[in-house]
Protein backbone atom coordinates (compact mmCIF):
# COMPACT_ATOMS: atom_id res chain seq x y z
CA UNK A 1 0.00 0.00 0.00
CA UNK A 2 1.55 3.22 -0.92
CA UNK A 3 0.40 5.36 1.53
CA UNK A 4 -0.28 9.31 0.99
CA UNK A 5 1.65 10.18 4.23
CA UNK A 6 1.38 13.84 3.26
CA UNK A 7 -2.06 13.79 3.73
CA UNK A 8 -1.66 12.13 6.72
CA UNK A 9 0.47 14.48 8.17
CA UNK A 10 -1.81 17.10 7.12
CA UNK A 11 -4.47 16.24 9.14
CA UNK A 12 -4.50 18.56 12.48
CA UNK A 13 -4.83 15.33 14.90
CA UNK A 14 -2.49 13.42 12.70
CA UNK A 15 -0.23 12.68 15.63
CA UNK A 16 -2.43 12.26 18.07
CA UNK A 17 -3.84 9.10 16.70
CA UNK A 18 -3.24 6.04 18.49
CA UNK A 19 -1.80 2.36 17.08
CA UNK A 20 -1.78 3.90 13.68
CA UNK A 21 0.16 0.96 12.35
CA UNK A 22 -1.94 -1.52 13.27
CA UNK A 23 -5.29 1.04 12.07
CA UNK A 24 -3.28 1.51 9.07
CA UNK A 25 -3.43 -2.48 8.59
CA UNK A 26 -6.73 -2.68 9.10
CA UNK A 27 -7.65 0.54 6.51
CA UNK A 28 -5.71 -1.73 3.99
CA UNK A 29 -8.22 -4.08 4.91
CA UNK A 30 -10.84 -2.51 4.95
CA UNK A 31 -9.65 -0.92 0.96
CA UNK A 32 -9.22 -4.40 -0.44
CA UNK A 33 -13.06 -4.39 0.09
CA UNK A 34 -14.17 -1.85 -2.14
CA UNK A 35 -15.68 -3.15 -5.87
CA UNK A 36 -16.03 -1.36 -9.16
CA UNK A 37 -19.61 0.42 -8.70
CA UNK A 38 -19.94 0.40 -4.86
CA UNK A 39 -21.40 3.10 -2.88
CA UNK A 40 -19.65 3.52 0.54
CA UNK A 41 -20.63 5.17 3.82
CA UNK A 42 -17.41 7.30 5.63
CA UNK A 43 -17.72 6.80 9.28
CA UNK A 44 -15.69 10.16 11.38
CA UNK A 45 -12.90 9.73 13.58
CA UNK A 46 -9.19 9.03 12.97
CA UNK A 47 -9.54 5.33 12.07
CA UNK A 48 -12.24 6.18 9.55
CA UNK A 49 -9.94 8.98 8.36
CA UNK A 50 -7.12 6.54 7.36
CA UNK A 51 -9.79 4.14 5.71
CA UNK A 52 -10.94 6.39 3.99
CA UNK A 53 -7.60 7.25 2.30
CA UNK A 54 -6.73 3.85 1.53
CA UNK A 55 -9.68 3.25 -0.44
CA UNK A 56 -9.26 6.94 -2.29
CA UNK A 57 -5.87 5.70 -3.26
CA UNK A 58 -7.00 2.11 -4.12
CA UNK A 59 -9.95 3.96 -6.24
CA UNK A 60 -7.77 6.38 -8.27
CA UNK A 61 -4.72 3.55 -8.85
CA UNK A 62 -7.39 1.29 -9.88
CA UNK A 63 -9.98 3.99 -11.73
CA UNK A 64 -13.14 2.31 -9.50
CA UNK A 65 -16.25 3.76 -10.11
CA UNK A 66 -16.87 4.21 -6.52
CA UNK A 67 -19.01 7.09 -4.52
CA UNK A 68 -19.04 8.06 -0.74
CA UNK A 69 -21.66 8.94 1.53
CA UNK A 70 -19.69 10.80 4.56
CA UNK A 71 -21.32 11.86 7.87
CA UNK A 72 -19.68 14.95 8.18
CA UNK A 73 -19.09 18.56 6.13
CA UNK A 74 -15.30 18.23 7.13
CA UNK A 75 -15.18 14.60 5.55
CA UNK A 76 -16.85 15.77 2.41
CA UNK A 77 -14.83 18.32 2.20
CA UNK A 78 -11.34 15.65 2.56
CA UNK A 79 -13.65 13.42 -0.07
CA UNK A 80 -12.72 16.11 -2.31
CA UNK A 81 -9.66 16.59 -1.65
CA UNK A 82 -9.10 12.83 -2.47
CA UNK A 83 -10.71 13.14 -5.47
CA UNK A 84 -13.21 10.51 -4.09
CA UNK A 85 -16.94 11.41 -5.72
CA UNK A 86 -19.53 12.25 -3.46
CA UNK A 87 -23.10 11.45 -2.83
CA UNK A 88 -26.11 11.74 -0.60
CA UNK A 89 -28.88 9.39 0.81
CA UNK A 90 -31.59 11.14 -1.36
CA UNK A 91 -29.56 9.78 -4.77
CA UNK A 92 -28.13 6.10 -3.14
CA UNK A 93 -28.47 3.85 -0.59
CA UNK A 94 -24.66 2.60 0.75
CA UNK A 95 -23.77 -0.82 0.03
CA UNK A 96 -21.32 -0.88 2.60
CA UNK A 97 -19.93 1.72 5.16
CA UNK A 98 -17.14 1.49 7.44
CA UNK A 99 -16.58 4.08 11.01
CA UNK A 100 -14.89 3.77 14.02
CA UNK A 101 -16.58 3.47 17.54
CA UNK A 102 -15.80 4.62 21.06
CA UNK A 103 -16.23 1.65 22.82
CA UNK A 104 -17.73 -1.57 21.75
CA UNK A 105 -19.76 -4.17 24.51
CA UNK A 106 -19.60 -8.29 24.30
CA UNK A 107 -23.26 -7.81 22.27
CA UNK A 108 -21.51 -5.56 19.94
CA UNK A 109 -23.67 -2.51 21.41
CA UNK A 110 -21.67 0.77 20.82
CA UNK A 111 -20.93 4.32 22.17
CA UNK A 112 -19.90 6.53 19.41
CA UNK A 113 -19.88 10.04 18.98
CA UNK A 114 -16.16 11.66 19.60
CA UNK A 115 -16.75 13.69 17.08
CA UNK A 116 -20.66 14.57 17.41
CA UNK A 117 -21.31 13.05 14.08
CA UNK A 118 -23.81 10.32 15.29
CA UNK A 119 -26.89 11.14 14.16
CA UNK A 120 -25.31 11.09 10.44
CA UNK A 121 -23.46 8.36 11.60
CA UNK A 122 -26.38 6.45 12.80
CA UNK A 123 -28.26 7.42 9.51
CA UNK A 124 -25.99 6.18 7.41
CA UNK A 125 -25.76 2.59 9.49
CA UNK A 126 -29.76 2.40 9.77
CA UNK A 127 -29.37 2.55 5.71
CA UNK A 128 -26.63 0.18 4.91
CA UNK A 129 -26.68 -3.74 3.92
CA UNK A 130 -23.29 -3.67 5.85
CA UNK A 131 -21.21 -2.34 8.57
CA UNK A 132 -16.89 -2.74 9.26
CA UNK A 133 -16.53 -1.00 13.03
CA UNK A 134 -12.79 -0.49 12.89
CA UNK A 135 -11.77 -0.80 16.66
CA UNK A 136 -8.11 -1.31 18.59
CA UNK A 137 -8.26 -3.54 22.22
CA UNK A 138 -8.65 -0.25 24.15
CA UNK A 139 -12.16 0.22 22.60
CA UNK A 140 -13.61 -2.80 24.22
CA UNK A 141 -15.73 -3.14 27.32
CA UNK A 142 -17.67 -5.52 29.46
CA UNK A 143 -20.36 -2.52 29.78
CA UNK A 144 -21.25 0.08 27.66
CA UNK A 145 -20.69 3.77 29.45
CA UNK A 146 -17.31 2.23 31.24
CA UNK A 147 -14.92 4.50 29.72
CA UNK A 148 -16.81 7.24 28.08
CA UNK A 149 -20.07 9.10 28.53
CA UNK A 150 -23.03 8.62 26.37
CA UNK A 151 -23.24 11.74 23.55
CA UNK A 152 -26.75 13.21 23.49
CA UNK A 153 -27.71 15.48 20.56
CA UNK A 154 -30.06 18.41 21.40
CA UNK A 155 -32.07 20.83 19.65
CA UNK A 156 -30.90 23.89 22.32
CA UNK A 157 -34.07 25.34 23.38
CA UNK A 158 -34.70 21.75 24.37
CA UNK A 159 -32.14 21.95 26.99
CA UNK A 160 -33.93 22.05 30.70
CA UNK A 161 -36.45 19.72 29.87
CA UNK A 162 -33.59 16.84 28.00
CA UNK A 163 -31.74 17.33 31.04
CA UNK A 164 -34.69 17.12 33.55
CA UNK A 165 -35.65 13.56 31.49
CA UNK A 166 -32.39 12.55 31.53
CA UNK A 167 -31.77 12.74 35.12
CA UNK A 168 -35.11 10.93 35.95
CA UNK A 169 -33.68 8.12 33.29
CA UNK A 170 -30.73 7.73 35.78
CA UNK A 171 -27.96 10.33 34.20
CA UNK A 172 -25.56 10.99 37.20
CA UNK A 173 -23.63 13.24 34.51
CA UNK A 174 -24.53 15.89 32.38
CA UNK A 175 -21.52 18.17 30.70
CA UNK A 176 -22.53 20.39 27.88
CA UNK A 177 -19.75 19.42 25.49
CA UNK A 178 -17.83 22.97 25.44
CA UNK A 179 -16.12 24.20 22.12
CA UNK A 180 -12.61 23.27 20.92
CA UNK A 181 -10.42 26.32 21.55
CA UNK A 182 -13.00 29.14 22.29
CA UNK A 183 -15.67 29.99 24.91
CA UNK A 184 -18.95 28.17 24.96
CA UNK A 185 -20.05 25.02 23.50
CA UNK A 186 -19.49 22.88 20.92
CA UNK A 187 -22.54 23.52 17.95
CA UNK A 188 -22.98 20.02 16.23
CA UNK A 189 -23.50 20.48 12.19
CA UNK A 190 -27.39 20.63 13.02
CA UNK A 191 -27.03 23.67 14.94
CA UNK A 192 -27.59 21.66 18.12
CA UNK A 193 -25.59 20.52 21.60
CA UNK A 194 -24.28 17.85 22.72
CA UNK A 195 -23.97 16.75 26.25
CA UNK A 196 -22.03 13.94 27.47
CA UNK A 197 -24.10 11.86 30.37
CA UNK A 198 -22.92 9.79 32.53
CA UNK A 199 -25.33 6.42 33.22
CA UNK A 200 -24.74 3.84 36.33
CA UNK A 201 -26.37 1.39 34.29
CA UNK A 202 -27.26 1.51 30.38
CA UNK A 203 -29.90 -0.83 29.99
CA UNK A 204 -31.20 -2.56 27.11
CA UNK A 205 -33.80 0.20 26.10
CA UNK A 206 -32.09 3.03 26.71
CA UNK A 207 -31.28 3.97 22.96
CA UNK A 208 -34.80 4.30 22.78
CA UNK A 209 -35.62 5.69 26.24
CA UNK A 210 -33.29 8.42 25.33
CA UNK A 211 -34.56 9.14 21.54
CA UNK A 212 -38.31 9.31 23.00
CA UNK A 213 -37.59 12.41 25.04
CA UNK A 214 -38.61 15.32 23.08
CA UNK A 215 -35.85 17.64 21.88
CA UNK A 216 -33.18 14.85 21.88
CA UNK A 217 -32.02 14.40 18.49
CA UNK A 218 -29.96 11.31 18.64
CA UNK A 219 -27.86 9.40 20.60
CA UNK A 220 -24.53 7.68 20.40
CA UNK A 221 -25.61 4.16 21.80
CA UNK A 222 -25.71 2.04 19.09
CA UNK A 223 -27.62 -0.71 20.47
CA UNK A 224 -28.55 -3.99 18.28
CA UNK A 225 -27.44 -3.14 15.49
CA UNK A 226 -25.96 -5.59 13.07
CA UNK A 227 -22.14 -4.72 12.75
CA UNK A 228 -18.85 -6.21 11.91
CA UNK A 229 -16.29 -5.44 14.55
CA UNK A 230 -12.53 -5.05 12.39
CA UNK A 231 -9.79 -5.26 15.00
CA UNK A 232 -7.10 -3.54 14.55
CA UNK A 233 -4.11 -5.24 16.37
CA UNK A 234 -2.02 -3.21 18.93
CA UNK A 235 1.73 -2.90 17.56
C1 LIG B 1 -17.29 10.09 15.86
C2 LIG B 1 -17.20 8.66 16.21
C3 LIG B 1 -15.88 7.99 15.99
O1 LIG B 1 -16.05 6.91 15.12
C4 LIG B 1 -15.35 7.50 17.32
O2 LIG B 1 -15.23 8.62 18.17
C5 LIG B 1 -14.00 6.79 17.18
O3 LIG B 1 -13.01 7.68 16.76
P1 LIG B 1 -11.51 7.23 16.59
O4 LIG B 1 -11.45 6.26 15.44
O5 LIG B 1 -10.77 8.53 16.32
O6 LIG B 1 -11.05 6.60 17.87
O7 LIG B 1 -18.13 8.04 16.64
O8 LIG B 1 -18.59 10.62 16.06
Amino acid sequence: MNWNSNLINNLEWADKIINIEGKQKVAAEIAAKVKDGDIIGVGSGSTSYLALVAIAQRVKDEKLNVKAIPTSVELSMFCSKLGLPITTLYEHKPDWLFDGADEVDPDKSLIKGRGGAMFKEKLLISSSEVSYIIVDESKMVDKLGSKFPVPIEVFPQALPYVEKELKSLGATEIAIRPAKGKDGPIISENGNLVLDCKFDEIGKSFERDIKSITGVIESGLFIGFDVNIIMASNS
